[in-house]
């Protein structure tokens, strides 16, 4: 009998091996065992300042839940380097080794073969970052991001909270350039034209002297400010930068020709990145938006979590709020966001 039951103990141990989908490996302790779920995170590119905050606050999400025990999480996070080929060969990659879920921040969202070939691979899988128009999302996979309209109508209402709405030298129109991130990308689109639109619609005449793509990028922004300075002189009296990567980048332009942030020209960005807050507190620059990295990266692993436990996701687009940052917030946000 004994023997009997110890048969019937092994036939069901290997049955419950075989049913579980995670590899079952010794703990550090010895001895034990916990469960190892395996996630992919694909990130469009690292040399990205706001992506850098994202990427951190998820490998930090998952850190903490191993150090509590039970499920490890063995997290790979890979660059894609701004390169649509490069980014599809590691999430193949991925998929072929069979991990438990995905993490993908696109490169490219003109096309969704790539998001499609993830919903084949039936493999639970949150895409960031950057939202694929119109898109069916299946049963396990979604989107965490925000709503980049939001970030765009901040910006707009930034610069009309100036004592003067924009218009610094007082011809009745604001002169403004436009420092856009890729122009494929929903958020750019959105924040180039909310914005704008924000003054409009509050009776504010504008004129846009100037706009060019920065792809996001710190040293592009610098070089397309400094050359529309250049050209352009004090025409310039506010200059809108889809991102603070760019902002930050702008800001030396603005500095290099002679310019002063706050009184005679204005500068927003969006991403509220810890320098941009300092820069807010200390006049240099207008205003940020904060993009809330830690509040995505969390919604991002809660909902990986969620998918990997068969859980159904009834938002399939989810989006983590905006909020505003002027002198009046930014020393808080620095605290609250960077424990500065
Ligand atoms: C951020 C940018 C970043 C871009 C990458 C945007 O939401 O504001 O800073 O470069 O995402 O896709």
């Amino acid at each position: 009998m004994k023997k009997l039951l110890s048969i019937l103990l092994a036939v069901l141990m290997v049955f419950a091996l075989v049913g579980c989908s995670n590899t079952t490996e010794p703990t550090e302790e010895g001895g034990e065992t916990a469960d190892t779920v395996k996630i992919g995170v694909c990130i469009y590119q690292f040399d990205d300042n706001f992506m850098t905050l994202f990427r951190n606050n998820i490998q930090a999400y998952f850190d903490d839940l191993n150090t509590k025990g039970g499920t490890q999480y063995e997290v790979t996070i890979v660059d894609g380097a701004n390169d649509a080929a490069t980014q599809t060969e590691q999430v193949n990659t991925f998929i072929s080794q069979g991990v438990d879920a995905l993490i993908v921040n696109l490169v490219q969202t003109s096309s969704d073969a790539l998001a499609k070939a993830v919903e084949d691979s039936g493999i639970p899988c949150v895409f960031i970052n950057r939202e694929i128009a119109d898109y069916q999302y299946s049963d396990k996979t979604c989107y965490v991001g925000a709503d980049a309209k939001d970030s765009g109508t901040y910006q707009g209402q930034i610069i009309f909270n100036q004592p003067d709405h924009g218009d610094l030298n007082g011809d009745g129109k604001v002169s403004y350039i436009m420092i856009m991130g890729d122009p494929e990308n929903s958020d750019a689109k959105n924040r180039t034209e909310y914005s704008i639109k924000y003054l409009e619609d509050n009776g504010v005449e504008v004129e846009c002297l100037y706009q060019e793509t920065g792809n996001w990028d710190q040293a592009k922004g610098q070089e397309l400010v400094a050359s529309a300075l250049a050209s352009l002189t004090d025409k310039i009296e506010v200059v809108f930068c889809n991102n603070d990567g760019m902002a930050l980048g702008a800001f030396e332009s603005i500095k290099n020709a002679g310019r002063t942030v706050g009184k005679d020209i204005y500068l927003v960005g969006v991403d509220a990145l810890s320098e941009c807050c300092e820069m807010v507190i200390d006049g240099t620059m207008t205003g940020t938006v904060l993009n809330d990295a830690i509040g995505q990266a969390t919604a991002c692993c809660d909902t990986v979590l969620k998918l990997l436990a068969g859980e159904t996701i009834a938002t399939k687009v989810n989006y983590v709020p905006y909020l505003m940052v002027t002198t009046e917030n930014a020393a808080q946000i620095l605290k609250d966001v960077y424990g500065k």
